[in-house]
């Protein structure tokens, strides 16, 4: 009894110890989100337990609790859903019933999940996808990429580029009756790095140029450089992404050795010679004013890490490491960042690079807004925050695409 009492009492002040790392002031819904800050810190807390007592891998901790969240391919009264495979690589279709004189726009969505969890068929992005194709009359294809760290870079990336690929046949479209001209990609989280860097792949590929019309990237990771911006500093501690998390699963999609997230940590991962790509990513030269605050600009340090990963130094990683000259011919964009998110500064100095060279871009900033909300849309949590996100990014395509 008093053994039991005890281990209860210490679990107690552990969930407390979770549940009092302060959630800002502005949030909607703070009470909600505070517990759902508490429960994920506290399931990854289990998760890093659990790997140091040898019994299972962290990812594999989380990607078994994700696992309760998968659904079958149910059709409803307006939307047919088929699970099936494109080039191999299993996909799911949404396909609006009503009948339509015009050819349907498309929407290939990218889900996220730090390129370590997550699929298509999860809870969250079936309900968001079905939305889309219903809300659009638009055919929807959401895909399962192969993941990491079973599958480390480019894997996920190739998957996505094979099915874009394979949607874009002349045959496929017509098949399933979409207007060439009217084909977006979107992602979320590293979804949203996956769709911006499989846009630009296809945009400087000749066989592919101007075959996508749009692509939508709800605050999404574009770079490996530098873990240290402003919002790494700022939102270090969450809510819902903590720096921790990750690089911790982030850092599994290039390798599983430890010496990487301890470097990264640290943000002195990136191999001697690689100085020149910090002008890519230098915060201090694209953030805005606003967003900087007391910041004071730090350079990476290089040539720490013993082991060397070329995908540190390839824009197939960090989307943003590409020239003026490939950036240009990007199409119409959309970029939601959210405020309390260790990712908003990738996408604000996106948003600045595209709109430098003349790209026309569309941002929603969420001032009270988390990274990965939109994963919470669904019951139990029906969270208002990722409903609203998912709000402003249909609207953008309901008049864009
Ligand atoms: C079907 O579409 C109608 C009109 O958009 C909507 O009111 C209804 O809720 C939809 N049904 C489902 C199951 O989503
Ligand atoms: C980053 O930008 C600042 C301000 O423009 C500049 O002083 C610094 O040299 C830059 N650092 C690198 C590595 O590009």
């Amino acid at each position: 009894m008093g053994y039991k009492t005890l281990c209860f009492g210490l679990l107690c002040i552990l969930l407390a110890n979770y549940i009092y790392l302060p959630i800002p002031e502005n949030i909607e819904e703070r009470w909600k989100v505070q517990f759902l800050d508490a429960g994920i810190r506290m399931l990854s807390f289990m998760a890093k337990m659990f790997e140091n007592m040898g019994l299972m891998k962290y990812q594999d901790f989380l990607s078994i609790l994700l696992r309760l969240q998968l659904t079958k391919p149910v059709s409803d009264e307006n939307i047919t859903v088929i699970d099936t495979d494109f080039s191999d690589i299993p996909v799911r279709l949404y396909l609006p019933k009503r009948k339509s004189e015009r050819k349907r726009p498309a929407v290939i969505y990218i889900h996220g999940g730090a390129f370590t969890l997550g699929s298509c068929k999860l809870h969250p992005y079936d309900y968001l996808n079905r939305w889309t194709a219903n809300k659009l009359d638009a055919v929807v294809v959401g895909l399962d990429y192969r993941l990491a760290p079973q599958h480390p870079f480019p894997a996920a990336l190739e998957d996505c580029v094979l099915v874009i690929k394979f949607f874009l046949q002349d045959t496929i479209l017509q098949k399933y009756g979409v207007d060439p001209t009217r084909i977006c990609i979107s992602g979320d989280s590293s979804g949203g790095t996956l769709a911006a860097t499989a846009t630009q792949l296809l945009q400087n590929n000749p066989e592919h140029k101007d075959k996508i019309k749009a692509q939508a990237l709800l605050y999404p990771g574009l770079q490996f450089i530098d873990i240290w911006m402003p919002s790494h500093r700022d939102y270090e501690h969450g809510p819902f992404l903590s720096r921790e998390i990750g690089i911790k699963l982030g850092c599994l999609y290039v390798t599983e050795d430890t010496a990487l997230p301890q470097a990264m940590q640290k943000n002195e991962h990136m191999p001697k010679g690689s100085r020149h790509l910090f002008k890519f990513v230098n915060w201090s030269d694209f953030l805005p004013e606003k967003y900087k605050k007391n910041h004071v600009y730090t350079e990476p340090s290089l040539g720490k890490l013993n082991a060397f990963y070329p995908a540190f130094v390839d824009s197939r990683l960090s989307p943003l490491l590409v020239s003026d000259s490939q950036l240009q011919s990007l199409p119409l964009t959309y970029i939601l960042t959210c405020e309390h998110d260790i990712l908003r500064d990738d996408g604000l100095i996106y948003i600045t690079q595209l709109r430098k060279v003349g790209v026309q871009v569309t941002h929603d900033h969420i001032e009270d807004g988390i990274h990965g909300a939109m994963l919470l849309i669904t019951v139990p949590y029906n969270l208002h925050l990722g409903l609203r996100i998912r709000d402003k990014y249909i609207s953008w395509l309901e008049k864009n695409l």
